[in-house]
């Protein structure tokens, strides 16, 4: 797992705008081999104004723009927002968009006081993921973001539009950038399934400009599939070549990642209830066990 120096995150409060208030621990970024996907980091490195080979944000005097990655379940999104935050170590919050989240759960929340004894006032301000990101200036994933109320997605326009802060209702202050280092150093970015829009899940047009450009994440090469799963699962070339040969046979593009890396640790389980692969393995699983592509 990767660690990032410095034990600001959950230590003692810090004072912003007058309030005493704990930051957002980061997210743990799982520390596995990355595979592929040249073309949709580039333009992520490209949008964030990175170096180009991703290691540094590049201080190149223009504004930063808040990439947006589209694509079905599964397909590897979270991976490559994962894979600029190791390649440039800095710390990556994230918030999980849902249908009940609210405008406060972006900035600031009333949560218990750790290690509180009877006698103190049991409740401490605590950052948001995003608005602990927009304070020290790290890295920001706003994942299934399509999913939240429009109500609650309001307060982004002050983060996305260059003003670079939050505003908390129920502090009556603005959270932003504490020293200019932090106001260079913030990322935006977001993913959702667009499929989702069909069920009215649909961004609301201010939103939709303000996180631009939009990356579709679409099924990996064969080639870059079969090596995801050779470094996920390190199955035997024999299983390796097996589930290619299905993989290319039958119209499993609908499948993804996920479902992909999936079935092959299932059949590998199954490998060691009833010996070595046999020829046709992949034809013997029913395919409803590990559903369609949506
Ligand atoms: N480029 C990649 N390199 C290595 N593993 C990958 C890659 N892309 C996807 N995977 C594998 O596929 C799994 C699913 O990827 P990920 O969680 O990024 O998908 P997602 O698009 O964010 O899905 P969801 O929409 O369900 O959140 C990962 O846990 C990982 O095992
Ligand atoms: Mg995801």
């Amino acid at each position: 797992m990767s660690e990032y120096p410095g034990s600001e995150y959950s230590g003692a409060p810090v004072l912003i705008s007058g309030n005493e208030v704990l930051l957002a621990e980061p997210a743990i970024v799982p520390d596995h081999p990355f595979v592929g996907r040249e073309a949709e980091l580039r333009i992520c490195r490209v949008a964030w104004g990175t170096s180009p080979d991703g290691t540094k944000l590049a201080d190149n005097g223009l504004q930063p723009l808040s990439f947006r990655l589209e694509g079905a379940p599964g397909m590897g999104k979270n991976e490559i927002v994962y894979q600029i935050a190791r390649t440039l170590n800095k710390p990556l919050f994230i918030i999980q968009g849902h249908e009940e989240l609210t405008p406060e759960d972006l900035a600031l929340l009333l949560t218990p006081t750790p290690g509180a004894d009877y006698g103190t006032i049991p409740l401490q301000l605590r950052a948001s993921p995003l608005a602990t990101a927009i304070h020290v200036g790290g890295l920001f994933f706003f994942d299934e973001i399509n999913r939240v109320p429009e109500r609650a997605l309001s307060p982004l326009a002050s983060v996305l539009d260059g003003r670079q802060y939050i505003y908390s209702a129920m502090t009556g202050t603005n959270i932003g950038p504490r020293d200019d280092e932090a106001r260079r150093g913030f990322r935006f970015c977001c993913a959702l399934n667009p499929a989702l829009s069909n069920a009215g899940y649909v961004l609301p047009e201010y939103i939709e400009q303000r996180t631009l450009p939009a990356i579709e994440v679409q099924a990996p090469p064969p080639s870059d599939l079969r090596r995801i799963i050779e470094t996920t699962l390190k199955p035997s070339r024999e299983l390796l070549d097996e589930f290619e040969a299905w993989y290319a046979r039958e119209e499993n593009h609908e499948m993804s990642v996920r479902q992909a890396v999936t079935v092959v640790n299932y059949v590998m389980s199954l490998m060691h209830q009833v010996g070595d692969p046999n020829p046709g393995v992949f034809d013997k699983v029913p395919r409803s066990l590990f559903g369609r592509r949506r």
